[in-house]
């Protein structure tokens, strides 16, 4: 009798629960879902979850609501094998602890804004120092270290998150009360989508991008230097030896700078060269072929030869900051009690171009109230056999 009633009691509260921890109750693991879960809780008090996306092919990408930070995401390697692509931690404490953005929702203005200033329309604006003498990717609380309003939803396109919420005026030092919206749409094609849309009651920077280290042969791959990348840009932007681009736009022909054609990354990383020594490897901003349409095209391909791995980058965005994972080699341990070595992951940031509102000649990053910012990214996963 006990164990009947224990029997319904536990039927119950699978009822009750299911619900809320899965937008599709009825579905099958294999079946495109969304699930949540509890992450931890910040100091603040904020409760912070752990949403998984999952399609009809298996493909998982895991996310928070704090900081559109993207814990994990698992995608097959050639033999069907399915692994953990970026680099993360396993405990929110790690995350607050040390982080060197990984997957994190970038913003206000990704990238870096020299000697933290700008001056639009007469005012001079000062931004949080927090990178040298510049400003870095949203300065001392951007967008990656902040709740955000977060809903699952399934539609034609496949299962994502709506990210929303409103960067107050004045937050970290910019202008005007900023409403954000970013989406993130996993497809059965094996997409990640990054759809950024914001609007402002006054005249502000805005840079949106994403900041997921990646590694395609594994999360536990001590490093990238075997990936094989294709950039579709004929020029960089050169850097000062605080990573501010020089203003030049330097044809990448004859350079370690020229991924035109499909090149491993370690073959040139270590050049003697002036603009490899100002990063410490790639840390650079490319101009990509297409810049300045809103068609969404090719900017980077990225193959792992030891898994078959391959990730296409699509963007609408003018530039692509690549970044080869320099500054890594002393983050606490990584998920599943990995160390993350120099190099052991890389960034594709698609986003216009760093310290652009200082930079009358760079496509212009100012939103003026009434219009609207929108950009696209997708990264799109696959498998190549044999190169
Ligand atoms: C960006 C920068 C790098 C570095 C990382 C974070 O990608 O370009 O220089 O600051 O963020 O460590």
């Amino acid at each position: 009798m006990n164990r009947y009633r224990n029997g319904l009691r536990f039927a119950l509260i699978v009822l009750l629960l299911l619900p809320v921890s899965c937008t599709s109750p009825s579905q099958s693991p294999e079946e495109a879902a969304v699930e949540e879960e509890p992450f931890g809780v910040l100091p603040s008090g904020e409760q912070v979850t752990a949403y998984t996306l999952r399609n009809d092919n298996g493909m998982e990408v895991r996310a928070l609501n704090y900081g559109g930070i993207i814990l994990s995401i698992r995608v097959p390697d050639a033999e069907g094998v399915f692994e953990d692509v970026t680099l993360g931690y396993d405990s929110l404490d790690t995350y607050l602890e040390e982080s060197p953005y990984f997957g994190a929702l970038i913003g206000r203005y990704g990238n870096r804004i020299a000697n933290g200033q700008f001056t639009l329309n007469g005012t001079t604006y000062t931004l949080a120092k927090n990178n040298g003498p510049n400003h870095l990717h949203g300065g001392l609380k951007g967008f990656d270290k902040v709740i955000w309003n977060t809903e699952p939803f399934e539609d034609e396109r496949g299962v994502g998150l709506v990210f929303t919420r409103t960067s107050p005026d004045g937050e970290e030092g910019y202008p005007g009360n900023l409403d954000v919206k970013v989406t993130y749409t996993l497809t059965d094609d094996n997409e990640l989508i990054f759809d950024y849309e914001a609007t402002t009651d006054k005249p502000t920077p805005v840079n949106l991008t994403q900041h997921t280290y990646f590694n395609l042969a594994g999360d536990d791959h001590p490093d990238i230097l075997g990936h094989v990348l294709t950039l579709n840009a004929d020029a960089f932007l050169p850097v000062d030896t605080t990573l501010i681009p020089t203003g030049e736009f330097r044809p990448v022909d004859g350079t370690p700078f020229d991924f035109r054609t499909p090149t491993p990354i370690g073959t040139r990383i270590d050049a003697d060269d002036e603009q490899i020594r100002a990063g410490g490897g790639y840390d650079h901003c490319w101009v990509l072929n297409a810049s300045g349409g809103d068609a969404l095209t090719l900017a980077a391909r990225l193959y792992s030869p030891e898994s078959g791995r391959v990730m296409e980058v699509f963007t609408t965005e003018p530039g692509i900051q690549f970044y080869s994972g320099n500054f890594l080699g002393s983050t606490p341990t990584g998920r599943g009690g990995v160390n993350y070595g120099h190099r052991a992951g890389l960034a594709l940031e698609t986003q216009h171009f760093p310290n652009s509102p200082n930079e009358p000649n760079f496509p212009s990053t100012i939103l003026e109230p009434g219009d609207t910012y929108r950009t696209r990214t997708v990264y799109k996963f696959s498998v190549q056999r044999n190169e």
